[in-house]
């Protein structure tokens, strides 16, 4: 038969309960498991509710056959009685009851799955991403991707109810050379011209600010061509906001009142505002990265005074050329890291530019990896410095300040992991402010925007972005959530003199910038409101609130750390018809690959 023959839905298979006893209900969905115990059949049916048993009739022959021949995945409707069970099942929802089955439908047979439909099924991941389908029937992944329609829905909510418009900007774009590398789209019409996907919405959403627009948000996909970590998707989504006639405060203290209510709607949990807020030299001073992670301590401090006389050469030649030796206080640490534990941290730091690592344990004999070069006197200064108990280890690097920065908050992070002292449950939140507006790129050898090129200098800092670029400071924002970047933005530029100053700080002359962001330049001199906006990064955000290890399972089709799909296989070659109308030739040695 084709269809659903006369039936339909009257009830979804999880939401059958006691209150249906007497009922008759028609349920469709899957075959979760078959069980024919000769006398007795039992299906379990799946949908995206969960899962009810049903059971047959042993006198109706005809049907009992149909159930026999149910498999796994088999999709079917029954029509039958809500009974009370007698063998009840209080691990699932529904396991009071079962539908004693009148009718039975096959509406599609299956094949035999290449994965089992349960959360536990510990398949490789590679399996998971080319059948994703499957992967998605899983209780997990439906309640995960539920989850995220969930927070989108109220988010969307929020921004309508506070004066927001929802605005699409285009995907095909302009590349430009700053930030990230572009996804190129080749034209058909215009040959050897490229479009690019956006980055972000960045300059469109400026631009409906100077429409006087005045409040923008979008649920937005963004494409970024750069190298894949952990938590980083080729194609990603943002919520992306702009305001008019606002400071930071303003664009700060909404977005707190967005994460209170998600964090009472999503997990019931009380979020105390206002935020803390931490300046960015703050951060990198105490923990070394400007998205500390506060459910712990182990702040990092500094040891030159200490060490300020001693004669080993490592810190000898550190202080000399202006470096800074640094060290965390790892509780328990001399119990928790054994010799082989210490070599691996040793190459995670060097990992980080680090040269090497240096321990002191607060054992009996105050054992470390440089004793020859240590006094017991200097050791003792350490730990009293460090604030470290019996049974501690000090860990250090000395360098520049900025590989010792980025070691050891990296370090930080990894032993809180692994040495659990991150309590499941907590949620740290936290602002870093008072970005520096500039970085150094040594690849490029010239200063870049450290946010994006748009993003506004402190008032004080106006006059010395040609001149002491190092020393400028922006005003920008981050929300940090247990240190990871859930969201940033800033106040923008407003008046095209400012923004051509800005670009000719980071090295662009007047013709390159007129080049590339002519339009957003000429824009600014028509009368543009102050203003300042924010992008959450939404899968990040799905991420925490679900508790999801990884981005790939919050995303439905996600890409793998090499950026492909292996459901579909993209990226693919293209036919030479194809790449001739976009006149295109592919290079030889890419097609050798
Ligand atoms: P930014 O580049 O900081 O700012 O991006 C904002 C947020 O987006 C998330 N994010 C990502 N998530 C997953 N995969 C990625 N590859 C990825 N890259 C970024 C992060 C990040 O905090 N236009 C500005 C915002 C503004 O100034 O308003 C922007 O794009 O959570």
């Amino acid at each position: 038969m084709r269809g659903m023959g006369t039936l339909k839905r009257t009830v979804m298979c999880g939401d059958v309960r006691p209150r249906d006893i007497g009922k008759e209900v028609v349920i469709m969905g899957w075959v979760q498991r078959n069980r024919n115990l000769g006398s007795l059949i039992f299906t379990d049916v799946r949908d995206i509710k969960g899962i009810v048993q049903v059971v047959y009739n042993q006198d109706d022959k005809e049907l009992t056959e149909l159930a026999s021949s149910l498999k796994s995945e088999y999709v079917v409707a029954v029509k039958g009685v809500v009974c009370e069970r007698a063998s009840k099942n209080m691990d699932i929802p529904t396991g009071e009851v079962e539908i004693l089955a009148s009718e039975l439908l096959i509406l599609d047979v299956a094949n035999t799955p290449p994965i089992y439909i349960k959360d536990d099924d510990n398949v490789k991941e590679e399996m998971r991403l080319k059948y994703r389908y499957l992967d998605l029937r899983k209780p997990r992944m439906q309640e995960t991707l539920l989850k995220r329609s969930k927070m989108m829905h109220l988010i969307r909510n929020f921004y309508y109810e506070h004066g927001f418009n929802e605005i699409e900007t285009p995907i095909l774009g302009k590349s430009t050379p700053e930030g990230a590398r572009d996804y190129l789209v080749p034209s058909r019409i215009h040959p050897g011209e490229f479009y690019a996907l956006p980055q972000s919405p960045q300059i469109f959403k400026q631009l409906l600010m100077v429409s006087g627009m005045d409040r923008y948000f979008q649920i937005a996909k963004c494409f970024r061509d750069e190298d894949l970590r952990q938590n980083r998707q080729p194609e990603f989504t943002q919520v992306d906001v702009e305001m008019s006639f606002v400071d930071e405060d303003d664009v700060m203290t909404i977005h707190e009142e967005l994460f209170k209510m998600l964090f009472k709607e999503m997990l019931d949990i009380d979020i105390k505002l206002p935020l803390r807020r931490m300046k960015y030299d703050d951060a990198m001073e105490d923990y070394g990265v400007d998205k500390p992670d506060l459910r712990f301590g182990m702040k990092l401090k500094n040891l030159n005074e200490i060490f300020k006389n001693s004669e080993f050469n490592v810190f000898k030649s550190t202080i000399e050329d202006g470096g800074m030796i640094r060290a965390i206080n790892v509780p328990n640490g001399d119990k928790e890291i054994s010799k082989k534990g210490f070599k691996k941290l040793e190459s995670f730091v060097k990992d980080y530019k680090a040269k090497g690592l240096i321990y002191i344990r607060y054992d009996e004999e105050k054992s470390s990896s440089i004793d020859k070069f240590i006094t017991e006197d200097e050791k003792n200064k350490v730990f009293e410095f460090m604030g470290s108990n019996p049974g501690d280890m000090v860990l250090i690097v000395a360098d520049k300040y900025s590989v010792t920065s980025a070691a050891l908050g990296n370090l930080r992070n990894k032993l809180a992991r692994e040495l659990g002292m991150i309590k499941e449950g907590q949620f740290e939140l936290l602002w870093i402010v008072e970005f520096p507006l500039f970085e150094y790129d040594e690849e490029e050898n010239r200063y870049v925007a450290k946010h994006h090129p748009f993003t506004s200098p402190r008032f004080e800092d106006e006059d010395k972005m040609l001149t002491d670029p190092a020393n400028c400071y922006a005003r920008a924002y981050d929300i940090v959530i247990n240190g990871e970047e859930a969201g940033g933005g800033s106040i923008r530029i407003n008046n095209s003199e400012l923004q051509d100053k800005m670009f000719k700080a980071i090295g662009f002359t007047e013709e390159q910038a007129r080049a590339q962001f002519g339009f957003m330049i000429e824009a600014l001199s028509y009368g543009t409101p102050p203003h300042g906006g924010i992008a959450l990064g939404l899968d990040r955000m799905v991420q925490m609130f679900t508790n999801s290890s990884n981005i790939r399972d919050v995303i439905a089709f996600p890409k793998t750390q090499s950026a492909t799909c292996l459901m579909t296989d993209a990226p693919s070659a293209i036919s030479e018809l194809q790449l001739e109308e976009v006149h295109l030739n592919v290079r030889q040695e890419a097609r050798d690959e």
